[in-house]
């Protein structure tokens, strides 16, 4: 496994690659790595001569009071999974490597990034489409993958690559979960053992929206607050937002029509825990 920190060897490697006719497949990350993260890079290794995962917590996207600082870094287990996964190279840079002295360009994907994780995450998309774009000038990948976990930040990564004619596939991986049904995330490793387990409360409550939606409901009034009430069944969640949106404008709707995204944000303590449901289609009547 070669590791790389520097943006120089990191060009340099992936100008060797394409001189010699290989496809780069790249998966960007923050690290703690899990499942989530394994099956993209299994998925790039499948499809791809030579893996890239990138690890960087990277600071723009987080805001001034949210978990910069503590955010797990274990970058040698991340670097063995990641080996087993598949992954040829890490590319491992600092904070200073990525954003020198006086650092002054940001990109900005205006829709898309109003609403969900946007409202309560202002600047945070602005630092997620900055690094990532970042990251493709530097690896120069053919594919990227990302996990649908994150559906808005997939919209607005695939957003950003059509508007600015980037020259990279998106490929979207699917949610994994646990054995129980929480979706994996290296924030669950912030919960105690009281909130993990009502954290399972997420999934259960996308499972009784999918079977409402099943059984011919539309209305997204309706099921919103399904999913609310059972989300307050639990003592330790506070419902950060419970959305249905389309899934192409991100615009509210007040009837299911696919594809529709529904997308909760719920807070155990500290911790903001995502997941959602991505609706293709509906029962015919
Ligand atoms: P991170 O949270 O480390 O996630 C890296 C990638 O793994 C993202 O594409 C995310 O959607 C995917 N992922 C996480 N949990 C998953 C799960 N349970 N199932 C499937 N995929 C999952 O997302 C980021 O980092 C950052 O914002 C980044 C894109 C690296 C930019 O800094």
């Amino acid at each position: 496994m070669k590791i790389i920190t520097t943006i120089k060897e990191m060009h340099e490697y992936s100008a060797d690659c394409r001189r010699n006719g290989k496809s780069i497949g790249f998966v960007p990350t923050m690290g703690a790595l899990h499942e989530g993260h394994l099956s993209l890079i299994r998925a790039s290794d499948a499809e791809n001569d030579i893996t890239i995962v990138s690890i960087f917590v990277n600071p723009t996207q987080f805001g001034a009071n949210e978990d910069l600082d503590k955010y797990p870094r274990t970058l040698d287990r991340d670097t063995e999974l990641s080996a087993e996964s598949g992954a040829d190279v890490i590319f491992a840079p600092t904070a200073a490597e990525m954003y020198g002295a006086n650092y002054a360009t940001y990109i900005n994907v205006e829709s898309l990034t109003q609403g969900l994780c946007g409202k309560s995450r202002p600047t945070h998309f602005r630092g997620v489409t900055t690094v990532v774009a970042k990251l493709f000038n530097i690896v120069s990948p053919r594919r990227a993958y990302f996990g649908q976990k994150d559906a808005q930040q997939l919209a607005v990564i695939s957003k950003m690559v059509a508007d600015l004619n980037m020259s990279v596939e998106i490929i979207p991986c699917p949610i994994v979960r646990e054995l129980d049904g929480l979706a994996m995330s290296s924030r669950n490793m912030y919960l105690t053992p009281a909130e993990r387990e009502q954290a399972t409360i997420l999934y259960e409550a996308l499972t009784a929206a999918q079977i409402l939606i099943t059984a011919g409901e539309t209305d997204a009034a309706i099921i919103k607050e399904k999913i609310a009430s059972i989300l307050n069944t639990k003592n330790l969640a506070t419902i950060d937002y419970v959305e249905i949106v389309d899934f192409a404008t991100f615009h509210e709707i007040e009837t299911i029509k696919p594809p529709t995204l529904i997308a909760l944000a719920v807070k155990f303590g500290n911790t903001r825990l995502i997941d959602n449901l991505i609706i293709n289609e509906v029962q015919k009547p």
